[in-house]
């Protein structure tokens, strides 16, 4: 059996792109973090960026990626562990720690491989992975490979501390990793943490807490734990600089004990060159901007507020109510990829769900860039379109 036979029956996107409804990997032409981005020679306002405090083309920030790479050069050149360790990145991972309320840091290359390694890095023979069943994949992946080891895993029902605490109550060992997200953007909803929390006291259980969508938004930038009134409760956070933080990399947060074991054992910062200079300078100078600006909501939320609010009264299907995300619900694959390029031809882009996941959602995400008059404007399409939008809907239903 030739093991690409798969790929040249895979005609999925195929079909999509015959339909001329194929969304994926769009090609910007410029910088496509701001409220506004340029798609095949038109502008479109750009509802698809996780830059929630729009600082990846801030001018502090991008001179602080300049510098290093004047500095340092484009590579770290190396692992950490081995070579590749930067002042830059000890310097990001006090100040992380410091922001955080944590003992400790480390800095990874993707908040991907942050998830992944140290899940696989804490749990395995005679451990036990509880994760939310709508965990972040990274977060997924990284209990397959504790699995992999010997770890057991389990998922509880979504936002479910009752459920998890049901798990529990029959698990024939204490060694016990929980893993949530901060955030659902897809369900736009927080993680019940205290009631997560309580669970895990109770059971000596160790909870992490994955709040990549949280940080800079949540708790004056702190995030969702803080937001919760949770700080210094919660054992171990991750976040990736994909968000907030304007940058690739991502950090684990715990006490200096566990982060020092990470260091040493966690195969995705071993194995793999440590992250650039310019992505952690950058990182650090939207984490010093993100503190600047810690007195008061951002825009960000005000205006996921307004166009939930604006869509709903619409006769929209809005999901959730927390964070920047407004996730607008169709009843199949074609209608929501149908609904996406009729937005994008009016000028309007917006994220629909992956391939390989549930649901069928266009995620718009707010930004500290979107002016209220770009919203009036994205508002004034989705009235202009709400009959064929919603005409697909009946169609479908
Ligand atoms: C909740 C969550 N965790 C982790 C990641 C992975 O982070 P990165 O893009 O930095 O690899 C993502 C997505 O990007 C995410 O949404």
């Amino acid at each position: 059996m030739d093991l690409l036979k798969k790929c040249r029956v895979y005609t999925r996107t195929d079909e999509i792109r015959d339909a001329r409804l194929y969304p994926y990997y769009p090609s910007f032409q410029g910088p496509s973090g701001g409220g506004r981005a340029a798609l095949d020679g038109a502008e479109v306002c750009m509802l698809a960026s996780s830059d929630y405090r729009a600082l990846s083309t801030n001018v502090e920030v991008v001179g602080a990626a300049q510098d290093a790479i004047a500095l340092y050069g484009t590579s770290a050149a190396g692992t950490r562990l081995l070579s590749g360790n930067l002042d830059l990145h000890e310097e990001l991972e006090a100040d992380l720690a410091g922001f955080f309320g944590y003992e400790a840091a480390l800095v990874f290359a993707t908040g991907y491989m942050t998830n992944l390694g140290v899940v696989s890095g804490l749990a395995g023979d005679g451990d036990q992975v509880y994760l939310d069943e709508r965990a972040h994949a990274s977060l997924v992946d990284g209990a397959r490979l504790a699995k992999a080891s010997g770890a057991a895993v389990r998922e509880f029902g979504h936002a479910s501390p009752g459920e998890l605490a049901r798990q529990l109550a029959s698990a024939p060992t204490r060694s016990v990793l929980v893993v949530t997200d901060g955030l659902f953007p897809v369900e736009g909803c927080l993680a019940p943490l205290a009631e997560l929390l309580a669970v895990c006291e109770e059971y000596g259980a160790t909870l992490l807490v994955d709040d990549s969508h949280g940080v800079g938004v949540f708790g004056l930038g702190r995030g969702v734990i803080q937001h919760l009134g949770l700080e210094g409760r919660v054992p171990m956070m991750t976040l990736s600089f994909g968000t907030s933080l304007a940058s690739q990399g991502g950090a684990v947060l715990a006490d200096a004990k566990t982060i020092d074991f990470l260091r040493h054992v966690c195969r995705p910062q071993v194995f793999s060159t440590g992250l650039s200079p310019a992505d952690t300078a950058a990182a650090h100078a939207a984490l010093r901007e993100i503190r600047r600006r810690a007195d008061g909501e951002p825009d960000a939320l005000a205006a996921a507020v307004h166009l939930r609010r604006a869509l709903d009264a619409l006769g929209y299907d809005v999901a959730g109510d927390a964070g920047a995300h407004v996730p607008v619900r169709f009843s199949d694959e074609v209608t929501m990829l149908a609904a996406q390029r009729l937005l994008v031809d009016h000028g309007v882009f917006t994220t629909v769900r992956p391939p390989a996941c549930e649901g069928f959602e266009l995620m718009l995400t707010c930004t500290d860039a979107h002016s209220p008059d770009m919203l009036e404007a994205v508002i004034g399409v989705f009235t202009a379109l709400r009959d064929d939008l919603l005409s697909h809907y009946r169609r479908a239903a």
